[in-house]
């Protein structure tokens, strides 16, 4: 496999991937007649419009929080594979690197709301939101640890990894409307979807960190005595 060019798709793809959230979350949501926006989410996710119905008139703040800085963490985290980036300005590396913990954690705190709060699924999406916000805390940890300790290819590995992860909101958004077409009751096509979308996120992210991780050298045999 030409990794080069592989990995240069792949950032198109991820870009796409990132551009369909921000519209989804912000175009959609705020720039579109809220009649239009919910008539369309009914037509593609059935019940689920009563949902973001709900989100609008009771977490009109919490809503907007997780929508806007989830797509804003999203667009700065692609910034971060930019390899010439990292090398010529590690400052701006770091800075945006501060910067994408902190929406991080504003998006694990609104999605806990959220979930806590307001589950479409009701309890069994609670202790799904709790365990996808843990995970994904647990990653972005490990990562700043490794890089404290100056282990720049373990963070690299956890970046992705949680990266990759967050990735899997726009996953979920093509598997829940077929799901949903296909007949399947809107809170479990929602809990398949976001369970699905997840093992997704982390298999691709698990591939590439595979395919580009660099062999460990054989061990020299050692003329010393032993
Ligand atoms: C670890 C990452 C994330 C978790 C655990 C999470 C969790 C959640 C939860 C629990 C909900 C409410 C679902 C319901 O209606 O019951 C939600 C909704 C939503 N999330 Fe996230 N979220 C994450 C990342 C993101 C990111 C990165 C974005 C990017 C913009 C985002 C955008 C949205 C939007 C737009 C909604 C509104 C409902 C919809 O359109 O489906 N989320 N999220």
């Amino acid at each position: 496999m030409n990794l080069e060019r592989t990995a240069k798709r792949g950032r198109t793809v991820l870009w796409a991937m990132v551009g369909f959230m921000a519209c989804e979350s912000i175009l959609f949501r705020y720039a579109m007649p809220t009649d239009l926006a919910m008539q369309l989410t009914a037509l593609m996710t059935g019940d689920y419009a009563q949902q973001a119905v709900r989100f609008g008139q009771e977490i009109p703040l919490t809503e907007a929080a997780h929508r806007v800085f989830g797509a804003l963490m999203l667009a700065l985290g692609m910034l971060q594979f930019d390899a010439g980036l990292r090398r010529r300005r590690p400052s701006v590396h770091r800075a945006i690197g501060t910067a994408f913990i902190t929406l991080a954690m504003i998006l694990s705190v609104t999605a806990l709301i959220i979930g806590l709060q307001q589950p479409f699924a009701g309890g069994p999406e609670t202790l799904l939101t709790v365990m996808l916000v843990g995970s994904f805390l647990l990653m972005l940890l490990t990562a700043v640890a490794q890089v404290r300790r100056r282990r720049f290819a373990a963070h690299r590995e956890w970046m992705i990894r949680a990266y990759g992860f967050s990735l899997q909101v726009v996953v979920q958004r093509f598997l829940f409307p077929p799901m949903v077409l296909l007949g399947m009751p809107g809170p479990d096509a929602f809990m398949t979807s976001t369970i699905l979308a997840a093992l997704i996120a982390l298999a691709a992210a698990e591939w590439w960190l595979r395919v580009t991780r660099m062999p460990v050298p054989a061990a020299v045999p050692s003329a010393a005595p032993v």
